[in-house]
Formats: C-alpha cells, structure tokens, sequence
C-alpha cells in the first residue's frame, strides 16, 4: 500500500524532516532514528514564538533566591534534596516498577509545606486507582488535583487552569504529544513533553517531579536522556532486606552523598529515622570468622555496617572476587595490601564479600574493616566481639585517616561497641586500639587469641 503523500519521515534526535525513510539522519549522523510523522506537524523542537526576548541584568543588582525551597514533607526526601524541593526545578525519580515512586510523590503531594495546589498527573493508572491508593495512605487530598492523561496538550491546559506549585508527571514514558512525532513513546515523545513541562515549571516558579520506570539492567536508555534536562536526579533502589533507599546521582542543589532509608509497610512509605543498627546482624558471644563490623559513613550520618567474608581455594585458575555491595577493584586492592604487607596468600582463593542488609557502600572508611574481615576469613580467626573499624587502608599498608572520626566513635558507643579500631586521632581516646598500619590493627585485634 501506498504511503500517503502528507507523511514525512522526522529524525526523532534533531526534528530533521525527509521525504523518505533513511538509515541515517545526514543532520545529526544518528543511526534508525527517523519516524514517520504527519507534515508540518511541529518542528520537533519547541516554538519559541511569542515569548518576550530575554535581557540581561547586572548579576549585583539580583537577590538571592533564599527561601525558595519547600519542604517535601517527608525529612528523607528532602534531606536527598538538598534541604526540599527547589522552585522552578525539575526533579527525575527513577526506580524499577513497584519500588514505590507513585506512594512516595502521592505522599508528598499531601504533605508538602505548600499552601499552592499540587497536580498530580496520572498516566498509568485512573483516578479510581490512585484514589484507592490514596485511601491507603489515609491521604483526604483536598489540594491534590488529579488528572489521567498522557497527552501533554490536556496536561498544559490543565497546569494554566490550575497554576499548581508541584506537578507530579508519572510517568515520564506515558507523556506524549502531537508535535513530537505519530509514534508514543519514543525518546523523542518523551523528551520533548519533558522539555515542555520544565519550561512551564520555570517560567511559573512550580517545581516538576518526572518519575520514570527504569529496569533491573539499568537499561534506561529513554530516562538516561532526560538526565541532563533536568536538575535533579534521584534513583529509588531495594536491598536484599526490606529497605529502600533513595539517591541523587545528579543535584544542582545540593550534594548527592545523602541517602533516604524507607521501609514499605501498610501504610506507604516510612522514614527509618535511626538507621544505624539496620545493617547489623544480632548475635550472641562470639563472631563467626570472616565477620566484621565496620563504622562508615553514608552522607553525614554514621551507620554500622557488617561485613562477611569468605575464602574458598579458587576453582579456576585465576582468583576471583564476587562482591556487589563493595566494590570488587577495592576488594582485590585490600587484598593484595594484605598479602604483601602480612604475608597471608590470598591470591589462590576466590574471594566472596556481602554487607548484611544488602546496604551498598562507597565510603573508603570501610577499608580497614574488609581486611580484617578477609585476614578473618582466611585464618579461621574470629574478630573479637563489639569492636567496631573504621579506616581508609593504603597501598603500603598504612591506615590514614577516615572524615568524621567522633562521630563514628559515639554512633559506635551508642549501639553497645565497647571498641573501636581506628586511625591515630585526637578523639580515640583508646590508644591502643589506634592502629597506625594494618600489621598494628592485626595485632591489636588478634593478640589475646594467640597468646591463648
Ligand atoms: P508503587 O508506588 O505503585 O510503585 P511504582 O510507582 O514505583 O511502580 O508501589 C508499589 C508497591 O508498593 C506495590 O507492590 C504495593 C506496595 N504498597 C504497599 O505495600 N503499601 C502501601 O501502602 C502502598 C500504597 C503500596
Ligand atoms: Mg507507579
């Protein structure tokens, strides 16, 4: 069958229109990116039309945006933020479906620090749902105006009827519009309704929450795109346990060391205000070999975190690490400072390390503690009970100090650690136990067994 002749074939990258389907848009030099499209259907790109011209200001002439932030409601989240919700920022949630994105922007919309109307844009699911869910949440939702569309032409209208301060659009791969082409759900649809909803938040002082579906693979090739449109971006992820965790990998506002810790119980989300014992395991009198405890930081607050780990002769003929929670480089490098500085042979043994509670960690003060973890495991030498570790561990097998020593020592303290194992600092007030090399930190450890 014939084409009709109004269709034209628009790259989905740069809006280049062509008469015909081509392999690659001589534009751009992007590969398949062309869909058929309705002719002089938009450009693609967002009409700039009759906006006023921009002007430029002396920057002494212009106040501080102090004050514009809004409290989500919920501590966690806007700890992960920065301190809230900027105004005028586009905020990017990503998560695997059922981690809990709707739940927590629902739960935000009711309790954000706000007098203005949130718009909570549903395309996924219709307003009997989101009711229900709602009810759940025990969320009246006076101020939460609902509406089940996808089509961004209905969602502008609706924002200028409502003029709300926080628009949820869930989800991003739910957006389209006429203009960017006949095919819903290409990157391009969504990039573009995106594109047309930030613009809208900043022009009208809202803040925008673009929530987008991301699989296990991490193939997020469509929300991966929004990435830099967007001010903030935050990852929703489970452990193995019960937690979920929320972090900014991107935030124009703030850092991205701090993380969220929820639990989903059966009514929505809820802050795990005290997450310093989660990562523990309870266990009486002696630890196991192959166990430590180790006293890291996440962001700002101290969390005890236990390490397990296990040698094995290695089946192949190279040694391997298995570790998702610590990274498997750091893994081998403490390692390979063990066996060259105390002389314990590692390197014919698979190496297997986990964190209780699945908790991934990225601080280098975990360092210290994975090796007497491994030095643990390999010579059936239990660690002592209640001694807590901290440290960053060098190549040559000095242990250099780690941030916020004090505050690990009492977090430490609090949760019944009568020990810390430590760098040389002013706050270790147990001079024995701190270690200036990892020969010193074995020895302190493992001493009293020996001599026994
Ligand atoms: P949801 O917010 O729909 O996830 P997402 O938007 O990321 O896909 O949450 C999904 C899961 O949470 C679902 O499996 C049901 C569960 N849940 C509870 O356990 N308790 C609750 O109060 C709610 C609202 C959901
Ligand atoms: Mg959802």
């Amino acid at each position: 069958m014939k084409k009709q002749k109004t269709l034209v074939y628009k790259c989905s990258t740069c809006g280049h229109e062509e008469v015909k389907w081509l392999g690659r848009c001589p534009d751009c030099g992007e590969w398949n990116t062309f869909v058929e499209t309705s002719a002089g259907q938009g450009s693609g790109r967002l009409v700039e039309g009759q906006r006023v011209p921009a002007t430029s200001l002396p920057l002494s002439s212009i106040d501080a945006d102090a004050g514009s932030r809004i409290s989500s409601g919920i501590d966690e989240l806007d700890r992960v933020l920065g301190g809230g919700i900027m105004k005028r920022s586009a905020i990017l949630i990503g998560g695997e479906p059922g981690i809990g994105k709707s739940t927590l922007l629902l739960q935000s919309a009711a309790s954000a620090e706000t007098n203005g109307r949130v718009l909570y844009v549903s395309a996924e699911e219709s307003a009997g749902q989101v009711r229900m869910r709602a009810d759940r949440l025990g969320i009246k939702g006076e101020r939460i105006e609902l509406c089940c569309t996808g089509r961004l032409e209905d969602i502008e209208a609706i924002m200028d009827a409502v003029k709300p301060v926080i628009i949820v659009a869930d989800s991003v791969q739910t957006l389209h519009s006429d203009e960017a082409g006949l095919t819903p759900g290409t990157v391009n649809q969504m990039k573009y309704c995106s594109y047309s909803l930030i613009s809208w938040v900043k022009e009208h002082d809202a803040a925008l929450f673009l929530v987008a579906h991301v699989t296990k693979d991490g193939s997020i090739s469509g929300p991966k795109t929004l990435e830099h449109m967007v001010d903030t971006v935050i990852y929703f992820e489970q452990s193995d346990g019960d937690c979920r965790f929320l972090r900014a990998t991107k935030n124009r506002f703030g850092s991205v060391d701090e993380i969220g810790i929820f639990t989903m119980g059966e009514q929505g989300l809820s802050a795990v205000e005290d997450p310093s014992f989660l990562f523990l395991v309870r266990r009486e009198g002696e630890l196991p070999p192959g166990v430590a405890t180790a006293a890291v930081l996440e962001g700002t607050r101290p969390l005890l975190v236990e390490i397990q780990a296990l040698t094995v002769p290695a089946k192949g003929a190279m040694s391997r690490v298995f570790s998702d929670r610590l990274d498997s480089a750091r893994v081998a490098r403490v390692a390979a400072t063990l066996e060259k500085h105390l002389s314990l042979r590692l390197s014919d043994q698979d190496l297997y390390v986990n964190m209780a509670g699945g908790i991934r960690i990225t601080e280098v003060g975990v360092e210290l503690a994975l090796a007497c973890a491994l030095y643990s495991a390999r010579t059936g030498l239990p660690i002592p009970a209640r001694v807590a570790i901290a440290g960053e561990l060098s190549l040559t097998g000095e242990v250099r100090p780690v941030q916020r020593i004090a505050a690990r020592i009492k977090t430490s303290a609090n949760l019944g650690f009568d020990t810390f194992l430590g760098p040389q600092s002013e706050s270790l007030d147990m001079p024995d136990k701190a270690v200036g090399d990892i020969k010193a930190a074995i020895k302190a450890l493992f001493s009293d067994e020996k001599r026994s």
